[in-house]
């Protein structure tokens, strides 16, 4: 038996039932075709994830609509048929291993680093810091054009039929990606959003659009597709940032978030075990857990087993996502259960670009 129980403890995630508590988190390799279609080297790369034991797979960001979603030159998407089925051979190749794997659901907002289309966003404010290197992009990002009502409900809809596609080709659920400074947390970022209408303002109307696409999803994938919604403080391109009014935005956020009946909230924080605001305090999964009372995925430096264990000892979360040590260890569950020692992340790994290597590809 291995000396981490509660890590190789089955768990239910709504309809899922999985074998334990570690879960790949979502990362954007930008390997797919120009023209958005997964292909046989993406199913190679995650297929080698289920056979390294992860029971539940998070695909990178797929952007859902052919209109504004997209962020990145050869990111993978979902906006159509062709796209859609594309995905087949990738999640049938996991399923084939005894995995189960989530698409993930991104909408670039203003994070856009490709030539193609003016980004739209809540508001016409140009991001803070500079694009991606590691995504193929340099310098500032450009002013987006802020969002009418009519481009809210047509993202909303794009999110949408983007879970139902994905339903169709035979996913075992959907992730709302509200994280990281992508569309949706531009929305609910007070410096990014000073909208003045039903989606700008306090908390509760800045965290409304997220709701939404939740409840647009639900409503075309049934009741028992697994949806979740990721969801930081941090974002791509500022680190640090922190809600403004700390654990009185988290109550509002998780409250609402949860009253939209998602599957799990998916909180993602430089250092998961740290607290969200002061020393001393709950961390963003404590926090999560508290007010939604749903299941809670946590992310961020559980690459060591020890951390990911007492995280899930103290019930704050009831999975973990592992991101960078997965990269290195894509048999990082197996190994952990062996008792093996794990190759250790070094950013160089993703340099120049964050492209798939040969060495990810064989299986
Ligand atoms: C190359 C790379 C690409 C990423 N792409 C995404 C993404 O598409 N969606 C997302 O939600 N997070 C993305 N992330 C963030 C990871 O999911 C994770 O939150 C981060 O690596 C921290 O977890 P870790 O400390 O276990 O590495 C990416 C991270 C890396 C390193």
């Amino acid at each position: 038996m291995s000396k981490y129980a509660n890590l190789f403890s089955a768990f239910q995630l709504g309809s899922l039932e999985l074998p334990n508590r570690a879960v790949l988190s979502p990362m954007t390799r930008t390997s797919a075709e120009q023209s958005g279609l997964a292909n046989e080297r993406m199913v190679r790369y995650y297929t080698r994830f289920a056979k390294g034991g992860f029971g539940l797979i998070i695909t990178e960001g797929i952007y859902p609509d052919a209109a504004n979603s997209r962020s990145y030159d050869n990111q993978p998407g979902i906006a159509n048929d062709a796209q859609a089925e594309s995905w087949r051979p990738v999640v049938q190749a996991v399923q084939r291993e005894g995995g189960k794997i989530i698409a993930q659901l991104m909408h670039a907002g203003a994070l856009v680093q490709h030539d193609g289309f003016t980004p739209i966003a809540p508001s016409a404010v140009k991001p803070v810091g500079t694009m991606l290197e590691d995504h193929g992009g340099s310098g500032d990002f450009a002013v987006p054009k802020a969002m009418t009502q009519e481009e809210i409900r047509k993202a909303i809809d794009g999110f949408a039929q983007a879970a139902h596609r994905a339903k169709q080709v035979g996913f075992d659920g959907v992730e709302v990606h509200a994280a990281n400074g992508y569309l949706l947390d531009q929305f609910i970022t007070d410096y990014t959003n000073h909208r003045t209408d039903d989606y700008g303002g306090s908390t509760e109307r800045r965290i409304r659009i997220v709701v939404e696409v939740l409840e647009a999803i639900r409503a075309v994938v049934g009741p028992d597709f697994v949806v979740g919604v990721r969801i930081s403080q941090g974002k791509v391109n500022d680190f640090h940032h922190k809600w403004a009014n700390g654990a009185a935005d988290a109550k509002i956020i998780f409250e609402k978030l949860s009253a939209a009946s998602p599957s799990y909230i998916h909180t993602t924080e430089y250092k998961a075990f740290a607290p969200a605001f002061a020393e001393g305090e709950p961390t963003l999964a404590e926090l999560a857990k508290r007010y939604s009372r749903l299941p809670v995925i946590a992310n961020g430096k559980l690459g060591e087993p020890e951390r990911a264990e007492h995280l899930l000892e103290t019930g704050d979360a009831d999975l973990v996502a592992i991101g960078t040590s997965a990269l290195v260890n894509p048999d990082w569950v197996n190994k952990v259960r062996e008792g093996e020692v794990l190759n250790h992340f070094d950013h160089r790994f993703l340099h120049p670009i964050a492209t798939l290597k040969e060495e990810e590809v064989v299986i």
